[in-house]
C-alpha cells in the first residue's frame, strides 16, 4: 500500500478510537511531527499540566516524557493517563533520587526546596514548590525562605539564579540536559554570523554562556509566543529540534534556524503512530504513580499552579 494511504488510514483510525473513549492525545512540543499534527493539544509542561487538569476527556494519552505524564496522572486521579512508550524517560530527571535530595536538606535544614517539574515523582514528594521553565523566576521569589535547594538542572538554577536576591543551590551540583547542554556557544556564534539579522530565542537548559548570548530566554510555550509576538521575522531557536516544527506551523512567513541540528531528545521522539494507535486499544501503559507518593508530590505542584496564576 502506499505510504501516504497508509498514514491517512492510520489517523482516521486513532481519530475513530479517540471518538469511541472519549480519549485526548496532549503532546509536548518537541514530539515528532506527525504526533503534534494528531494531538488535540501541544505546549510546554505547564500548558500541558494545565490542560490535562480542564480537559474533560476521560483517557489521556500523553506524549511526552515520564514526568510529564505522572504529573498529569497526579493532578487527575479519576482519569486513565498512559504513555505510549514507557521508555520515553527525561535523563535530566533521574539525575535527583530521592536520597541525593535527603542528604542536601540534611546540609541545609533550612533552606526551601524548589524542584523543576522535570523530577521523579518520589523526589517531588518532598518539594515545597514544583516549577517549570516557565514560571521558574517567579515560584523562586514567592517562597519565603531566603535560600532555596534548586534541582535538578544547574542551568535552570543559573537562570533563576539571575534574577533574584536569594541563594540558590542547585542540587545535584551538575545536573542537565543532554540535549540542551550540548548546545555550544561556538554554535551559535557562528549561526548568527551566517543570520545576522537573526533574533536569538533559547531554552533556559542552555548553558550560561549561551543564554548570555541570547536575546530572550523562556520555556518552550514562551518561545513560541515571542516567535509570533515580536516583528523580527528571522530567529536562531536554541533548544531541541522539535519546537521548529510548531513554530514552522503556525508563523509560516517566518524562518527559523535551529542553533544545533543535533539538539535532539531521543526520549521525546519515542511516541509513533503505531505506538499511539496501540496505546489507545489496550488503554496502556497506564502511568500509575505509587498512592504513598500522589498526596505529597500533588500538594507540590498544586502550590507551583497557585503560585503562578
Ligand atoms: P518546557 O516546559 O519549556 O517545554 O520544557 C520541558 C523540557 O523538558 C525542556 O527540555
Ligand atoms: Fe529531559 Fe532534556 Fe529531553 Fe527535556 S529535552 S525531556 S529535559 S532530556
Amino acid at each position: 500500500m502506499d505510504m501516504r494511504k497508509e498514514h491517512v488510514e492510520q489517523v482516521e483510525r486513532i481519530e475513530r478510537i479517540k471518538r469511541e473513549k472519549n480519549a485526548i492525545i496532549l503532546a509536548h512540543n518537541y514530539q515528532r511531527a506527525e504526533v503534534q499534527d494528531l494531538a488535540e493539544f501541544v505546549g510546554d509542561s505547564l500548558e500541558l499540566a494545565r490542560k490535562a487538569m480542564d480537559t474533560t476527556s476521560d483517557i489521556i494519552i500523553f506524549c511526552g516524557v515520564d514526568f510529564m505524564a505522572e504529573t498529569a496522572a497526579v493532578l487527575n486521579p479519576g482519569k486513565k493517563v498512559i504513555i505510549p512508550d514507557r521508555g520515553a524517560i527525561c535523563p535530566m530527571a533521574q539525575q535527583l533520587p530521592r536520597e541525593v535530595l535527603l542528604a542536601a536538606k540534611r546540609v541545609h535544614p533550612d533552606a526551601e526546596v524548589v524542584l523543576y517539574v522535570n523530577t521523579l515523582a518520589e523526589s517531588k514528594a518532598l518539594a515545597d514548590c514544583i516549577c517549570t521553565s516557565a514560571n521558574a523566576r517567579e515560584i523562586v521569589d514567592a517562597m519565603d525562605a531566603s535560600t532555596l535547594l534548586f534541582g535538578p538542572d544547574r542551568n535552570l538554577a543559573y537562570y533563576a539564579q539571575k534574577a533574584t536576591s536569594k541563594k540558590i543551590i542547585p542540587v545535584p551540583e551538575l545536573g542537565l540536559c543532554p540535549s540542551h547542554h550540548q548546545i555550544a556557544l561556538e554554535d551559535l556564534i557562528k549561526a548568527k554570523e551566517a543570520h545576522p539579522g537573526a533574533k536569538i530565542v533559547v531554552h533556559p537548559e542552555c548553558i550560561p554562556e549561551v543564554q548570555d548570548y541570547a536575546d530572550y530566554i523562556a520555556s518552550t510555550g514562551g518561545m513560541m509566543r515571542i516567535c509570533k509576538e515580536v516583528e523580527d521575522d528571522e530567529f536562531l531557536i536554541g533548544t531541541e529540534v522539535g519546537l521548529l516544527h510548531r513554530l514552522e506551523k503556525e508563523a509560516p512567513e517566518k524562518k527559523f534556524y535551529p542553533v544545533s541540528t543535533t539538539a535532539v531528545c531521543p526520549q521525546m521522539k519515542m511516541h509513533t503512530l503505531e505506538k499511539i494507535e496501540v496505546a489507545l486499544e489496550k488503554e496502556k501503559p497506564e502511568v500509575v504513580v505509587p498512592h504513598e507518593i500522589v498526596d505529597k508530590a500533588r500538594s507540590a505542584i498544586e502550590r507551583m499552579l497557585e503560585l503562578s496564576k
